[in-house]
This record gives C-alpha cells, sequence and structure tokens, in this order.
C-alpha cells in the first residue's frame, strides 16, 4: 500500500440512528486523516472547520513538516541540510521536479536561469509609471502578471514538458530581476542588468546594489546568506500563499495568474508580511527606546491588535526549524566578519524574554523564519519594504511545484469550499415606496 492510499481502517460518524464510515488516510511520516469526501451524498452534512485547521485540502509529496518536533523537509532532505549543502536553484529543481538534479540537469537549469534573466524593455515603463512610494509587493505582482502577457504561447503551452521546463526557468529568473529593478525604480537609480557571469544571488545583490556611481563587489559571506534565506523560505506545504495558488490554480488559470495571486496572499501581515513588521518593531524598539517588557505587555493585551510579529505558528508548537537555521547563519555572520547591529542584541532579548514569558509558553509562541531574516536582510543592505518580496523570491519554487502537482493530478477538482448559510429565510420583495 502506498501512503496515502485509504487504509481499511476506518472512523464512524453517528448522527441519531445513522452511523457513517469513512476510511483512514496515513501518510508516510503516519500522520493520519479521515477521507470524509463522501459526507454531503451519505448524509447532507458538510464540515465546518474556521481558517482549516483540521482540514487536509490534497495529498502532497512535495514538503513534510513535523510542527511538534520542528521537523521541515522538501522531498524527504531535511532544511538544515539544503540550507547548508544545496544552491537555491538546486532546491528549486528539487521541489518542482521530485529530485535532486543531475549534474547534467542543473547545468542545463543554469543555463536556462541565465539565459531567461532579461525582462522585455517595455516592461521599463511599466516600473517607471508607478508612483516611488508604490510597496515592492505590489509591483512584483502587477509586473509578474504582466510578464506572462509578453510569452502567450506559455499560457497554450503549459502541458508540454519543454515549454513548462522554460516557463519555470524564465519566471525563477525574472522573479529576481523584477524585485531589483522594482527597488532601483523606488530610488530613482538605473536598473542594473543582470550578469551572464554571476550565480543566481550574487547577480541579484549585483542588480541591487551596483551603479555606475559607486563600486559594488558582492561579498561571498552574503552570497552564502541569501542563498540559505532563499532556500529556508522555498515552501512550506499547504500555507495561506500556497493553497491560494492551488486554489487558483484550480481553476485551470494559467501559471503566471496562480502565482501573482499567491504573491497578493503572502503580503499580508500574518503571512509574509510578517518580517517587514518584525523588523519595523525591533526598529521602532531601536529608535524609542520602549522598554521590551512593554512590548511584550501590549503583545499580551487582547484589547491591543499588536501582535509580535516573528512569533507564534500555526503549525510549529516548538522551534521554528528555519528560525534556528536562520539564528545560526546570523551568528556566523556577525561573528566572522565586519558586520554588526545593534537590532541583533534587542532582538536576542526579546526572544529570551518571550521563551521565559507564560503567556507565549502557554500558547507555545516560539520565533519564527520572519523574526529573524529582517536582521540578516539588513545585512546585505535590503531595506524593510523589500523584506516580502525577498520572501516571494524564495517561496516561488514551491508555488510552481504545488501548482504542476495540482495540473498533473488527474484526480484534483476545482478547488470550492461550502458554506453555512446564516442569512436572512425567504422574503417577499419590498417595493421601494414601502422601505
Ligand atoms: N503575539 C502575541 N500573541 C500571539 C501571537 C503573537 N505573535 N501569535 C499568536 N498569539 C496568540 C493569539 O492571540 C492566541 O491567543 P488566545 O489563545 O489567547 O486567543 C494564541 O496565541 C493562538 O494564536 P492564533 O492567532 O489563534 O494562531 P493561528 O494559528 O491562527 O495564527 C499566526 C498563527 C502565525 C498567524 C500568529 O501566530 C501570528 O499572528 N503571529 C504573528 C505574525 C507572524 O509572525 N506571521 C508569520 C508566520 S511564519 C511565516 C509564514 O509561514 O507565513
Amino acid at each position: 500500500m502506498r501512503a496515502g492510499d485509504s487504509m481499511s481502517e476506518k472512523v464512524k460518524l453517528i448522527y441519531g440512528s445513522h452511523e457513517y464510515s469513512y476510511p483512514v488516510v496515513t501518510g508516510t511520516e503516519n500522520e493520519k486523516g479521515v477521507d470524509i469526501s463522501s459526507l454531503r451524498k451519505d448524509s447532507g452534512f458538510v464540515t465546518m472547520d474556521y481558517g482549516y485547521l483540521n482540514t487536509g485540502s490534497t495529498k502532497s509529496s512535495i514538503t513534510f513538516i513535523d510542527g511538534e518536533k520542528g521537523i521541515l523537509r522538501y522531498r524527504g532532505y531535511n532544511i538544515e541540510d539544503l540550507a547548508e549543502k544545496a544552491s537555491f536553484p538546486e532546491t528549486a529543481w528539487l521541489l518542482i521536479y521530485g529530485e535532486l538534479p543531475t549534474d547534467e540537469q542543473l547545468t542545463a537549469f543554469r543555463r536556462l536561469l541565465t539565459e531567461n534573466a532579461l525582462v522585455h524593455e517595455n516592461l521599463q515603463s511599466f516600473f517607471r509609471a508607478m508612483p516611488p512610494s508604490a510597496h515592492p509587493m505590489g509591483i512584483l505582482c502587477s509586473i509578474m502578471n504582466a510578464i506572462g502577457l509578453f510569452t502567450p504561447r506559455f499560457y497554450d503551452d503549459e502541458n508540454k514538458a519543454d515549454a513548462f521546463g522554460l516557463m519555470v526557468a524564465s519566471l525563477i529568473s525574472k522573479i529576481r530581476t523584477v524585485a531589483a529593478f522594482a527597488y532601483k525604480a523606488s530610488i530613482g537609480e538605473p536598473f542594473v542588468y543582470p550578469d551572464a557571469e554571476k550565480s543566481y544571488c550574487a547577480n541579484f545583490l549585483n542588480m541591487m546594489f551596483s551603479s555606475k556611481a559607486r563600486n559594488y563587489e558582492v561579498d561571498p559571506l552574503l552570497v552564502k546568506a541569501l542563498n540559505a534565506l532563499l532556500i529556508v523560505h522555498a515552501d512550506h506545504e499547504q500555507n495561506c500563499s500556497t493553497s491560494t495558488v492551488r486554489m487558483v490554480g484550480s481553476s485551470h488559470a494559467n501559471l503566471y495568474a496562480s502565482i501573482c495571486a499567491g504573491i497578493c496572499a503572502l503580503w499580508g501581515p500574518l503571512h509574509g508580511g510578517a518580517n517587514q513588521a518584525a523588523l519595523e518593531t525591533l526598529l521602532q524598539i531601536q529608535q524609542s527606546g520602549i522598554p521590551l517588557r512593554d512590548v511584550m505587555e501590549r503583545a499580551k493585551d487582547k484589547k491591543d491588535s499588536f501582535k509580535l510579529s516573528g512569533f507564534g505558528h500555526r503549525v510549529y508548537k516548538s522551534y521554528d526549524p528555519r528560525a534556528k537555521v536562520l539564528k545560526n547563519l546570523m551568528q556566523e555572520l556577525f561573528n566572522h566578519s565586519h558586520f554588526s547591529d545593534p537590532l541583533l542584541d534587542i532582538a536576542f532579548e526579546l526572544e529570551q524574554l518571550a521563551l521565559s514569558d507564560e503567556y507565549f509558553k502557554e500558547r507555545n509562541l516560539y520565533p519564527n523564519v520572519d523574526f529573524y531574516s529582517g536582521i540578516l536582510y539588513r545585512a546585505m543592505g535590503i531595506p524593510a519594504n523589500m523584506l516580502t518580496v525577498m520572501f516571494a523570491i524564495g517561496r516561488l519554487p514551491g508555488w510552481i511545484a504545488h501548482w504542476k502537482e495540482m495540473h498533473d493530478d488527474p484526480s484534483s477538482k476545482i478547488n470550492r469550499p461550502r458554506q453555512i448559510y446564516t442569512g436572512p429565510a425567504e422574503r417577499a420583495w419590498i417595493p421601494l415606496n414601502n422601505r
């Protein structure tokens, strides 16, 4: 029996004199689900599960998370190994195609990334037309959708393996160019074009920070940090933005449209936008000198909507393994180089306070991936409003992998949840002069 097949074990549902039984589905790591696909047909019931806390929307072979033990694996490989040993393009390939690439596959993929790094010159006016104050996530989403319009043949050819492979490389390569151009447009500097001699991460840093007016040498330590950052963000199973990509893609919307929907979902401060919010909280603490205990009290105050961004997670009830990787990386970067940041001490102190606080302990609120990523990005010179864009660059291979998995699955259906209607019962029309 394969993982994910229904087993002979059943779960019974008893309502009045009726008894219904539903098969248990077991995953590779022995996680269990109940397949209630025929529940409504059998009984007339639908399930209610606000925020999908208990709903498995699909079987997936891409990413495994054990939130209690703090485990994260892509296609079976531990995140710690990937962050230390793999490159981001290699990880993207693994997620999308299911296995680590061979030497030949990786060379061909890198070549495609290099050849597809440019965006159409007509798009330059698009960047210039955006208000300088526009949030880079809004720009990213608009331009990634527009890029699809320049290659409409992909909409028809996405089922052909070659065209799909080209589209994947084009998206993963161009998102980095778009992000760097959006930043350059926001500071009013000329765009720096991709350099065919540079690696994925070095190329990005070069497009962001080099200019004719200043010498910029890409620092290998920062390239290493960026590579690891992108890898730890690359997938996280059925999170909000990935579920959005799958939701939109389930209507057979093209990959570009599905991904743009994912970018919008990621933007929210409860999801990818938390990295910007977390960094801004640390900056405010530094600038205003507000005592950390006051910040903690605010976060715990139910009358205050403020939450400590970078803490808590729907799935992790122990330390987020991505945060652990980033914390180690940060210590390595700051111990063995000229980098320093006063926010680091504030972050460490805040973490210690949170980990020893009863409210945080009772609710299993640990630092998540967004708590330390901002400090690492700051070391590169990346500003707070670009942090969620960085998350999107990292998450893109995961979105593509999930879109492909759903697309390739002959049993997938358009996603269409049910509801329980709570509005008025049928009533008679009231003419305007009687209202
Ligand atoms: N600060 C203060 N209280 C918190 C926090 C926080 N960061 N996170 C959760 N809580 C409280 C929450 O108020 C609730 O308390 P109570 O049980 O008394 O009502 C309890 O902890 C459970 O939280 P929840 O909001 O019901 O949990 P959730 O699974 O619905 O939400 C979350 C998860 C990540 C949205 C939430 O922890 C949060 O808002 N964190 C801050 C934003 C953040 O860092 N998001 C990034 C998540 S990691 C990147 C990603 O994958 O998106």
